[in-house]
């Protein structure tokens, strides 16, 4: 209706619409309250003569395509570099991932428990804005759980709560390499960090990677020649290649740091998962010149729907990037936090993941024997010493697309190597993530594999 014109009478309108007269006249109300009308006494209810003329609008087939709002009506930028694609899930097929937990391990019954307790407990003191650095509860069984894991003697002003590793990840790289500043990274590393090293907007060098890990006499030829303000390693297990970095690269990477004043952050994903002896420390634990930021998260331990991380580092830092987490996320799930910090201060977690190291340790060595036995010839891999995942290279006269598509074709789900390979080495190489299957699901997963290759041939 036209700005100005008047509406039907409320028992005309009524009538017109087949309800009660008090329905029109609440509507006729609100609409006044929210000022689309006006009510003149004895004259009746009017548009607002104040509103804008609407130009009548026909109805297209673009309308209708765009009904669902796919294409915005405004301009904003777009970043080739996060482009990502989601893997389809269909039930009932296999997913050999990057290396993840078994869901159907997470301790659910113990998190139920705790989190119920926490809530009756707690009544509603926990529900309202809490530190930004995340919940003091949690810092508090944080700092004694990693000071004697970890071999690290930090102090509580030392720890930021994250929502997982990657929420770190993202805030090392802003405080440290935004605006072309100099990283160093594996030439096959993990693709998610790599993409929060781009967004900020690093400058990026590689080295390569071998059997000792990263190598730091190339880190060490870089810093001769650059500028270099951070190295990002995967120490414990070099992802993607899972291999553990050496006692004397460790020592040469943390005297660079002293010498060159470079950040190491220290991606330490998968820590707990270690087979053949116990879990190396970190460089953290011999991080004596404040140089080391050390990054993890419950995701492998627990599950990665359960957000919460950490980032250790020295106060004036965690400062910076608790203020800087603050504006994109107040903070984190309070309850969840004060949940998890109950099942460490009772040694749920310890005891959860030592039945999951004996169980992944299992898996392992079954899906090594099979992949040995049934597909030797045509993929290189060595047993990995931890993780969840083996690192397998496939003779290049094959190519990973063709068997990712026969695979699915029969239930069996890969990753895209592309990922494995950011910087275009070439290596052909793909993570199995082995630890998220049971042994039925391993030996299926193989033996698709197995008439995959034999197809081929
Ligand atoms: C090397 C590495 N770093 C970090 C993460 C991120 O983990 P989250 O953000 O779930 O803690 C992962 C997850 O798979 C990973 O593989």
């Amino acid at each position: 209706m036209r700005a100005g014109s008047k509406l039907p009478g409320t028992r005309l309108m009524a009538e017109t619409l087949n309800i009660h007269r008090k329905t029109v006249v609440a509507a006729y109300d609100e609409l006044k309250s929210q000022g689309w009308t006006d009510s003149i006494p004895a004259k009746g209810t009017f548009v607002c003569s104040a509103l804008p003329v609407i130009e009548k609008q026909p109805f297209t087939n673009n309308q209708l395509l765009n009904s669902e709002k796919n294409v915005s009506g405004f301009s904003f930028t777009r970043k080739k570099h996060l482009e990502f694609t989601e893997l389809k899930r269909e039930r009932g097929s296999i997913y050999l991932g990057d290396g993840l937990p078994d869901s159907r391990l997470s301790p659910i019954k113990e998190i139920a428990v705790e989190y119920r307790n926490v809530l009756k407990l707690n009544y509603n003191q926990d529900l309202g804005y809490d530190s930004i650095y995340g919940n003091l509860y949690l810092r508090e069984a944080l700092l004694s759980y990693l000071n004697e894991t970890r071999g690290l003697s930090i102090n509580i002003d030392q720890i930021l709560i994250t929502r997982g590793s990657q929420m770190g990840i993202y805030l090392a790289s802003r405080l440290i390499v935004s605006d072309a500043k100099e990283l160093i990274i594996g030439e096959t590393n993990y693709k998610a960090a790599i993409d929060a090293f781009n967004e900020t907007g690093a400058k990026i060098y590689t080295v390569e990677i071998d059997k000792n890990g990263i190598i730091t006499d190339q880190i060490e030829s870089l810093c001769k020649k650059k500028n270099v303000s951070a190295v990002y390693v995967t120490s414990h297990h070099h992802h993607p290649t899972t291999v553990s970095l050496s006692p004397e690269r460790r020592m040469h990477l943390l005297a660079l740091a002293k010498t060159y004043q470079f950040a190491i952050i220290e991606d330490d994903y998968a820590y707990d998962f270690h087979y053949s002896n116990a879990p190396i420390l970190p460089l953290a634990s011999n991080d004596v010149h404040g140089n080391v930021i050390y990054i993890g998260s419950f995701s492998k331990t627990i599950a990665p729907a359960i957000r919460i991380g950490y980032l250790i580092a020295p106060k004036d830092f965690v400062k910076e990037a608790a203020q800087l987490r603050r504006i994109i996320d107040r903070q984190g799930d309070v309850l969840l936090e004060r949940t998890i910090a109950s099942m460490i201060k009772e040694d749920l977690l310890k005891r959860h993941s030592k039945k999951l190291i004996k169980i992944y340790k299992t898996r392992r060595d079954l899906f090594c024997k099979l992949l040995k036995e049934n597909l030797g010839n045509y993929l290189n891999f060595d047993i990995p010493d931890g993780g969840m995942a083996v690192w397998v290279l496939l003779d290049k006269k094959y190519n990973w697309d063709l068997i990712k598509k026969m695979a699915e074709r029969s239930g069996l789900i890969i990753n895209d190597w592309r990922r494995y390979d950011p910087f275009f080495k070439g290596h052909n190489g793909l993570r199995m993530g082995f630890s998220s299957l049971n042994e039925e699901e391993i030996r299926k997963s193989v033996s698709i594999l197995k008439n995959v290759f034999q197809k081929l041939n």
